[in-house]
């Protein structure tokens, strides 16, 4: 078989139809390795996994058997099921016997390399169920952080260091502790324009560590753009979910980047990064309010796949 590419104790090989039964024995393992993949209790059979196998090569998927370098053992599957817009979900499944030997935490940093390397990928990302403790410790020494949980998933991501692009930009979630740098962003905003309406005292920095706490601002999505080593934008918005038609669409709160860092392409790359997120959450629509100056006019017409419509109305509740 193969090698495509190796880690110190493991080579990765294109999958295999001669690994079948070896795949079988891992996936069916229900208690030790399907019910951490969302797998029921029924068992796949040998001609649907050949025709995994063969769909997968077929197709050139980013799918790899991991096999043990000493011995030549296979160790289990490892995937990006999914490529969009330079963000790929990571998969992986070791067998019940090569668990707890290091083969994940040497895997997954491998695997994520390939993927920003031979890939191209920007940002890896996946969901754990929040009840696997040990491959959420597992993926958070391998760099992973959570930026989402819902009662069902835990969502974490890995996003290429910023001095390894091009132009040094990398959109990151607004957590918990980039809060730091939000105030130094929001004070340069204002050193650089004034007007902006509100005031960033305690009463503001405790409202916004407020919404981190819980699960009340879930549906609230937060991203920052990191430029120089500092956030030079930030884009807010929140899903509307409505009886209406049952649908859930999106608000856009807030876009801004600061004066000295507007024509970069700033507020291109936030926007992208939120519809990334708001289609992984099968959100079709993303509304907002066009703020009426002129610059803030020319972003929104340059926007793709959009148009003007309606008009908005401010009502005091
Ligand atoms: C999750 C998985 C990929 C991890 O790979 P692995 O090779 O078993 O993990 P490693 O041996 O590299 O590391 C295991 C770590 O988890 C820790 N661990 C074990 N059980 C744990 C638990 N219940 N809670 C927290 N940590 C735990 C170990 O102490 C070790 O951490 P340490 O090295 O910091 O001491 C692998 O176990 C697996 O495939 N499991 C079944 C399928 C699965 O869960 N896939 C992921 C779906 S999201």
């Amino acid at each position: 078989m193969q090698t495509v590419f190796e880690s110190s104790h493991i080579s990765f090989v294109r999958v295999s139809e001669s690994l079948v039964p070896d795949y079988l024995a891992m996936v069916n393992d229900y208690d030790r390795v399907g019910r951490f993949l969302g797998r029921g209790r029924d068992p796949i059979s040998e001609e649907q996994d050949r025709r995994w196998v063969q769909k997968k090569l077929a197709e050139g998927a980013p799918v790899f058997s991991m096999l043990e370098k000493a011995t030549g053992a296979f160790i289990g599957n490892i995937e990006f099921m999914g490529i969009t817009d330079g963000a790929g979900e990571l998969g992986i499944a070791i067998t019940a016997q090569m668990q707890e030997k290091g083969y994940g935490t040497e895997a997954i940093p491998a695997m994520v390399r390939y993927g920003m390397d031979e890939l191209g990928l920007s940002r890896v990302y996946l969901k754990a169920f929040p009840f696997n403790a040990r491959a959420i410790h597992v993926y958070e020494k391998c760099g992973f952080r959570e930026y989402d949980r819902t009662a069902e998933d835990v969502f974490m991501e890995v996003v290429r260091p910023a001095q390894q692009k091009e132009d040094a930009l990398s959109v990151l979630p607004y957590t918990r502790d980039r809060l730091e740098d939000v105030l130094s962003f929001e004070r340069r905003l204002r050193e650089e324009e004034a007007d902006w309406g509100w005031v960033i005292d305690d009463a503001y920095i405790a409202q916004v560590k407020k919404s981190f706490e819980g699960d009340t601002f879930r549906d609230a999505l937060s991203y920052l753009a990191y430029l120089d080593g500092q956030v030079a934008g930030r884009i807010d918005a929140c899903l509307i979910r409505s009886h209406f038609d049952g649908s859930t669409k999106a608000y856009l709160d807030w876009i801004c980047v600061i004066k000295s860092y507007r024509h970069r392409g700033v507020g291109q790359a936030l926007l992208e990064r939120l519809r990334q997120e708001l289609k992984a959450r099968g959100v079709d629509t993303l509304i907002a309010l066009t703020a009426a100056n002129d610059e803030a006019q020319r972003f929104y017409k340059s926007v793709p796949d959009s148009c003007m419509r309606d008009v908005g109305i401010w009502i005091d509740v």
